[in-house]
């Protein structure tokens, strides 16, 4: 009973991330995973793999299997609990693209045209090259958020475009057509710490740096983790202190190292003073072996049972599903499309 009040009461947030890239790099962990992992005991929490948004640039379907399934059980091991948060992938839950086509219909197409993220990507090989799919990326991604009925969108500042036409899409739908959805808020999360690369710390760590060196993917041996912080680059001087221009190096690794263990930045500048840099290595090595060690191990158990990781999807789109479809009909009613009961009994 009390369990259903605060569910009430909770605020709903809803967050995505696509499947890219074979693992999930520390940047990624340290910079959004961990703050969904945080929000799941505060919010009522939604989180979702767009696989849907991930077929509107090349791609190669073997891959995109692969990866969808790495990063579902790369986030079920960092803590993203199926219990109790809404945990799904998108093409799971056919509303997505329904939802979607409505949407499609109230956007203008000056209006899509205007995405700085469209023009970003077809800047190089030309409109003509892209797809309708890339141009109707926003509206999909309109469709995932309103969907739920969502209060908050944690995303980066990257979003906010996208989060701006969700608003204006949510606000003429329910002025046209009577109130049907709710107009989320962006909470441009400011990336609790930011990661940079370990071979170039002036760029962020991403999958594509241009030494493997500058990255620790969460799934590679430990070892190799390991081995990679203690050839990170440092800076001149010999001093262990923050300082992003002075010593980007070592203030990555102290970063890095704060943000693993929870001890902050002064104190480990306490605790370093007089002590080599070469110390500081040695001991966030270990810092990460101990990290990364168990996440790879969850991570491996569960992919291979691929059954059980499967199962848990599909309680997750079930649950999405309860959600989605009673929205859906309400969208399709108010448009005026008539009740389709055999599409009723299929659900
Ligand atoms: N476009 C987001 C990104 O590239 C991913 C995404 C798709 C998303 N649908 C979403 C994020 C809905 C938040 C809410 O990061």
């Amino acid at each position: 009973m009390t369990s259903q009040i605060s569910q009430a009461t909770k605020k709903r947030i809803l967050s995505g991330a696509k499947p890219t890239a074979d693992s999930l790099h520390l940047g990624n962990y340290i910079g959004a995973v961990r703050n969904w992992v945080d929000m799941q005991a505060e919010y009522d929490a939604v989180f979702f793999i767009p696989d849907l948004h991930a077929i509107t640039v090349d791609f190669d379907p073997a891959e995109l299997a692969k990866r969808t399934r790495i990063v579902a059980a790369q986030y079920i091991a960092a803590g993203i609990d199926p219990d109790k948060s809404i945990f799904f992938v998108q093409s799971h839950v056919p509303e997505h693209a329904q939802l979607a086509w409505a949407l499609n219909c109230i956007t203008g197409f000056g209006e899509a045209s205007r995405m700085t993220q469209f023009k970003d990507k077809t800047q190089k090989s030309g409109a003509d090259a892209a797809t309708l799919g890339l141009f109707a990326y926003p509206t999909l991604m309109a469709a995932d958020i309103l969907l739920y009925q969502t209060d908050l969108v944690p995303v980066g500042e990257d979003q906010r475009q996208h989060l701006e036409l969700t608003r204006n899409l949510a606000q003429r739908f329910n002025t046209r057509f009577g109130h049907t959805f709710t107009v989320p808020e962006a909470t441009i999360v400011k990336e609790s710490a930011k990661i940079y690369d370990l071979q170039n710390p002036s760029a962020k760590m991403s999958k594509t740096g241009e030494s493997p060196n500058g990255a620790i993917q969460l799934l590679e041996d430990p070892k190799v983790a390991a081995k990679r912080i203690k050839s990170a680059v440092t800076d001149a001087g010999t001093e262990i202190r923050f300082d992003a221009e002075e010593k980007p190096g070592i203030s990555n690794l102290l970063t890095i190292y704060s943000s693993l263990t929870g001890k902050t930045i002064p104190e480990l500048e306490t605790e370093y003073q007089g002590k080599m840099y070469g110390h500081l290595k040695v001991d966030l090595a270990e810092v990460m072996v101990e990290f990364v060690t168990p996440l790879r191990d969850r991570t491996n158990e569960l992919m291979s049972d691929p059954a059980e990781l499967d199962r848990l999807l599909a309680h997750g789109a079930e649950r999405a599903r309860e959600i989605a479809s009673v929205t859906l009909a309400q969208v399709y009613e108010r448009m005026g499309f008539l009740p389709s009961l055999s599409l009723a009994g299929v659900r």
